[in-house]
């Protein structure tokens, strides 16, 4: 009933671990294929050690999380042996990468070929690093990175966009144009929050990325406008903790769903509580397929 297919690749349900959420670790991953989701990602993997920000880093907020982690990564050179257990996670694995520069994905990504990912995911969207956004902010950058980055990739490459700039429409096509596999929409939603008594930022950084509920219309809109211009497939995260939440991400046009802040909200058995509660919204107005829902 959920199987699906994306960019040739079977899942058996179109749940996936956003990346970020739970990190690198193996073990971490395979509590999430445990416990039933349809394919994971890596937290994003970075060119250099980087320690990230100060705390506090993660905080509550009403209806989601706010973030400011700021990418710390110990650098794709450190992390073969991390790497090597990939083929332990019997899921597909995507792993997401970032960096400062063109040559960095292209680095990244060269390094990553032989420990085969299912799909690599291109981190242009972070709003917590000064230059997290630049690339994917910029149709002429995007379209340069996905053309340079496809050249030395033999696995599908899906960049993840940001809400954060002024047209994602120019943005999707820039990627498709460039030979993207796919896209991923979207990363969190760039916010300036303080502490309403205190009257300083609830963050070290300053400023952050909010997500879980709060941001599912957003998320919801963007897809849209993704869907209306591209032929490729979009893997759609923001805000989606429930079956409902997920078949309304379907019914916008992604063919995955990808769940982050649910998994601190609803626990790490969130996929399969939302698998369950899709199959019986299913059932009940008689679809039998998800690929109904497109
Ligand atoms: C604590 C935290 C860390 C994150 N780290 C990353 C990351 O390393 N790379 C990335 O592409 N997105 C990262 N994200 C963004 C999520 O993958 C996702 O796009 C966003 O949270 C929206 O989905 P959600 O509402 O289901 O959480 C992070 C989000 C959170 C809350």
């Amino acid at each position: 009933m959920l199987q699906t297919n994306f960019c040739k690749i079977e899942l058996q349900n179109p749940l996936v671990l956003a990346s970020g959420i739970l990190g690198t670790s193996i073990d971490l991953l395979k509590r999430v294929e445990f416990n039933g989701a349809g394919a994971v990602t890596t937290k994003s993997i970075g060119p250099i050690e980087r320690e990230g920000h100060n705390n506090p880093t993660v905080v509550e907020i009403e209806n989601g999380l706010y973030n400011a982690v700021g990418l710390p990564t110990p650098g794709y050179l450190n992390m073969n042996d991390e790497f090597k257990r990939w083929n332990e996670i019997k899921v597909p694995l995507i792993a997401s990468i970032y960096g400062s520069s063109i040559g960095d994905y292209v680095k990244i990504t060269e390094h990553l070929q032989k420990y085969k990912p299912d799909i690599i995911e291109l981190n242009i969207s972070c709003p917590n690093k000064d230059d997290g956004m630049v690339f994917g902010s910029s149709a002429s950058l995007t379209k340069e990175l996905i053309s340079k980055v496809k050249a030395v990739s033999e696995i599908p490459i899906m960049p993840k966009l940001t809400p954060n700039c002024s047209n994602i429409v120019e943005i999707a096509l820039a990627c498709e144009t460039a030979g993207a596999d796919a896209i991923c929409a979207i990363n969190t939603v760039q916010k300036e929050i303080s502490h309403p008594k205190l009257n300083a930022p609830l963050l070290s950084y300053g400023k952050g990325g909010i997500s879980g509920p709060i941001i599912k219309e957003i998320a919801l809109e963007k897809v849209k406008e993704i869907r209306d211009v591209v032929e490729i497939p979009i893997l759609g995260v923001g805000g989606i903790t429930t079956g409902k939440d997920a078949i309304e991400m379907l019914k916008a046009g992604a063919t995955l769903i990808g769940i982050g802040s649910g998994v601190y909200f609803r626990g790490m058995d969130i996929f399969k509580k939302v698998a369950d509660e899709m199959k019986k919204i299913m059932q009940k107005e008689g679809i039998k397929s998800i690929n109904e829902l497109k």
